[in-house]
Formats: C-alpha cells, structure tokens, sequence
C-alpha cells in the first residue's frame, strides 16, 4: 500500500502549485465550500494512479487544490462511503495520500441526525469524539509502521486546540454552534429508533454513516482533525417525519451558508 500511496502523491504534487497544508473532506450538501476557493485546479478521481473511482451518479469525483484566504488547501469533492461497497482502506486512502502530500490539518464535514434533543435541523455541531458503531475500522490487518504505530491513541480524536479555535472564530462571526459525540453507523438504511435511543443513552449527540473511518486514520497518521457536522434531521424516532435524502440535502444546502462562513475564516487563520 505504501508503494501505491507514493504513486498517488508523486501523480497529484505535478498538479499543485503549492504544497498544501489544510486537507478537507466535504458531506452530503456541502460542496459550496469549494466555492471559496480560490486559484483552484482540478485532479479527477479517474486520473489518479491506485486513487478509489467514485460510483455515486451525480458526485463529482474530484480534488480540488487552491487557496483559502492565502493557506494552500486540498478539497475532496466527493468522498468514499463504506455502505457503497469501498473497503476500509479504500474509505481513507485519501487521507493517506494527504499525509504522504505534507498536509498536518484535516477538516471533516457532514450531514448527520440529531439525538441530543437541544439541537434543531439547521444546527452546526462542532465533534469532540466518535463512537465507531461500524463494526470494523480501516487498521485492522498488517501495520505498515512507515505509515502510524500499531496501537494509536484516540484520546484527542478531534484536536482540542483546533475545536477552541473553530469556537472562537464562530463566536467573532455570531455563528451559532453546538458541541457534541457523533456515532458513526454503516448505513446506507436511516437507523432504527431502538438503535438511536441506545446510542442516546451511551452518550451519542448525533448520527451519522461517514467520518469516522477518516478520523481513525488521521489520527493514526498523525494529522490533528477538525470536524463539523450539520444536523439535518433529528434522528428516527426523535422526529416524526419519515427520512428523506432529499431533505437531508435541502436542510444541509440551507446550512451550508453559515458552515462556508465559518470555515473560510477559520482556515484563514491556521
Ligand atoms: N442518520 C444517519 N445518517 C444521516 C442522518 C441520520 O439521521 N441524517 C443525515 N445523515
């Protein structure tokens, strides 16, 4: 793997104009975030030698290199969901190739469901830990220590120092936030309310299908993760209303406006 990784790398750095220093990966209805990029280049997924293809119609595929307010950034458009079928390693070989790139910061955003009954669609919750209800995690098999030690520490799974700086960035901007634990199903199915109201009881704040087999590996990797989710919908059983992936789509489109805010300044200053 390590091979293959060095192969992805040397194929994107030809592309970049610049080394970048901010690895980002956008979640359902989020994308206008690459909107506030600036000078940007385009690699596509396809083009990339041993890079994951993406099989999702509709989903660019894509890296986007640019500025954020001068700091040198590297965008998934379009990320790799274990419920489509991608393995594990596969899910996070991006950010192996982020590291391998030089970059040390990690934001990762989502669309997720609510628990914590003071959140409302629309709210951003900065994450301060995960619970992996996934039932594997990308380290699993042989450790390749050229890469990350065999048993990491997930203590500080999200970076308490980039969390109080999103905070305090947030609170300059009035943007209104919340903190919470994510819980990270497979999916692709919207949870069970049993399910949801065993993991409320364990202490999870908000569901979702994605970002944590990519904090595992940033951890590992020694990249410090910043990581913010958009509550689209209460979870099953919290709300009455039946899912829906449009309305996840509509409600994270909505909130995005406040979420791009956030982020281009708070990039701006790391
Ligand atoms: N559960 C899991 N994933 C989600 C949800 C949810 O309620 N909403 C958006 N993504």
């Amino acid at each position: 793997m390590y091979d293959k990784v060095m192969e992805s790398k040397a194929f994107i750095e030809k592309s970049l104009k610049e080394q970048p220093k901010v690895g980002i990966i956008l979640g359902s209805g989020l994308g206008d975030l690459v909107n506030v990029i600036e000078d940007k280049v385009y690699i596509d997924y396809k083009d990339i030698p041993n890079f994951p293809q993406s099989t999702v119609k509709g989903h660019a595929g894509r890296l986007v290199s640019g500025k954020i307010g001068g700091v040198p950034v590297l965008c998934m458009e379009g990320r790799f969901h274990f419920y489509e079928g991608y393995d594990m390693k596969e899910v996070t070989y991006p950010v192996f190739v982020f590291k391998m790139l030089g970059i040390e910061k990690m934001l990762v955003t989502n669309a997720c469901g609510g628990i914590n009954t003071d959140f409302e669609p629309g709210t951003l919750m900065i994450i301060n830990d995960f619970i992996n209800l996934m039932g594997t995690n990308p380290l699993m098999g042989h450790n390749d220590e050229r890469f990350g030690p065999r048993f990491p520490d997930m203590s500080e799974p999200y970076s308490i120092e980039l969390m109080n700086h999103a905070k305090l960035v947030a609170d300059k901007l009035g943007i209104d936030y919340k903190e919470g634990v994510y819980a990270g199903f497979t999916g692709p199915y919207y949870e069970t309310a049993a399910e949801i109201r065993m993991i409320g009881r364990h202490g999870a704040d908000a569901v979702g299908m994605s970002t944590v087999p990519e904090t595992i590996v940033a951890n590992y990797l020694g990249i410090k993760v910043l990581g913010i989710s958009c509550i689209t919908n209460m979870a099953t059983g919290i709300q009455e209303m039946k899912h829906s992936h449009d309305r996840v789509v509509e409600i994270a489109k909505i909130a995005s406006v406040n979420m791009c805010k956030w982020v281009e300044a708070l990039i701006c200053e790391l």
